[in-house]
């Protein structure tokens, strides 16, 4: 049964919110940020995604029309926007969603915030396999599950029979990439798993086309250097690479090649400095074509190879 638009405004912005008000509220919440070194664009961001509010309407401070639907009441907008000056957690918290390729995502402080730079791991992973896409792929370390999902609807789009297997050992991440899978209508082709790399799989003898990994990558004591909004907002067990930055990453080179399928693929996020490391360590566990992909920035981002023979 389909939704009067009516009734999905209803159910998205139940609030109204006096629009003189709203920009009352909004020009003291832009010299707050600018006194806390906040981004602007994050207070656009925030009222943007959480009232009917268009961006030009922003711009012009145009009363035309004198309220406004919201997703929650302007105490609420005071109250979060402190939360961003003051405690600083990250604006994507306090919306409670992120965007991130052509998905909207839920995100909580038990996940990271999939960040832009990850987005091109799906199309990297996608052309390496080129016309070989049916099969196991799966995405270790799923947080929120953006590289499961967006895997996922890709493989689809394609009309690949494959299945997407996703794992964490965070139990309040999985339900959230569970949830996000459901609101993106992919459930029937992921799979999720819990526990620590591949121990889900010990029992069984799946072999996977592809290892798409984001794992925590950052050295310890980097992790302790992060901007608060990470450091202190984001889950430590999503950053904390250990002592160099290279614990998960080593599992992940050294126990792959047990579950990868003949000229599988191996596709991992990096930090830009570990780039070098990461193609020596590869190449001598006998991975083949191994080489690294820079991200827009032009920084080492991922490295990626074929299973060795
Ligand atoms: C950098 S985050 C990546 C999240 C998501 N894939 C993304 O790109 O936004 C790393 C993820 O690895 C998970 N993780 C940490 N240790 C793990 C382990 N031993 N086994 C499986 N997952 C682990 C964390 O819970 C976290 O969700």
């Amino acid at each position: 049964m389909s939704m009067h638009r009516d009734d999905f405004d209803r159910c998205r912005y139940p609030a109204t919110i006096e629009l003189a008000l709203l920009f009352d509220w909004y020009d003291l919440a832009r010299q707050q940020a600018i006194a806390a070194d906040v981004p602007l664009l994050e207070l656009d961001w925030l009222v943007l995604q959480l009232t009917s509010l268009d961006r030009l309407a922003l711009r012009l401070r145009s009363t035309q029309g004198s309220m406004i639907s919201a997703c929650i009441p302007l105490s609420e907008f005071e109250q979060r926007w402190q939360q961003r000056c003051c405690d600083r957690v990250p604006v994507q918290y306090l919306a409670g969603f992120t965007t991130w390729r052509s998905l909207e995502l839920r995100v909580t402080p038990d996940v990271l915030i999939p960040r832009p730079e990850t987005e091109a791991i799906i199309d990297l992973v996608i052309e390496a396999a080129g016309d070989q896409l049916d099969g196991h792929w799966v995405d270790l370390g799923t947080g929120s599950g953006a590289i499961a999902i967006g895997l996922a609807g890709e493989l689809k789009a394609r009309q690949a029979i494959a299945t997407v297997h996703a794992s964490d050992t965070s139990v309040a991440a999985l339900a959230i990439a569970r949830q996000n899978a459901a609101d993106c209508g992919i459930c029937d082709r992921l799979h999720f798993h819990h526990g620590s790399w591949f121990e889900p799989f010990h029992d069984s003898d799946i072999r996977f086309r592809a290892l798409i990994s984001n794992p925590p990558y950052i050295p310890a004591a980097t992790v302790d250097q992060l901007a608060p909004e990470v450091r202190d907002r984001e889950p430590r067990l999503a950053l904390d690479g250990g002592e160099t930055g290279f614990d998960c990453l080593s599992i992940l080179i050294d126990q792959a090649p047990n579950w990868l399928e003949h000229d599988g693929i191996w596709i991992v996020e990096h930090e830009a400095s570990q780039g070098r490391e990461l193609r020596d360590r590869l190449c001598q566990r006998g991975y083949r074509e191994v080489r690294t992909v820079r991200d827009l920035a032009g920084l080492d981002r991922f490295a990626i190879a074929r299973s060795p023979l």
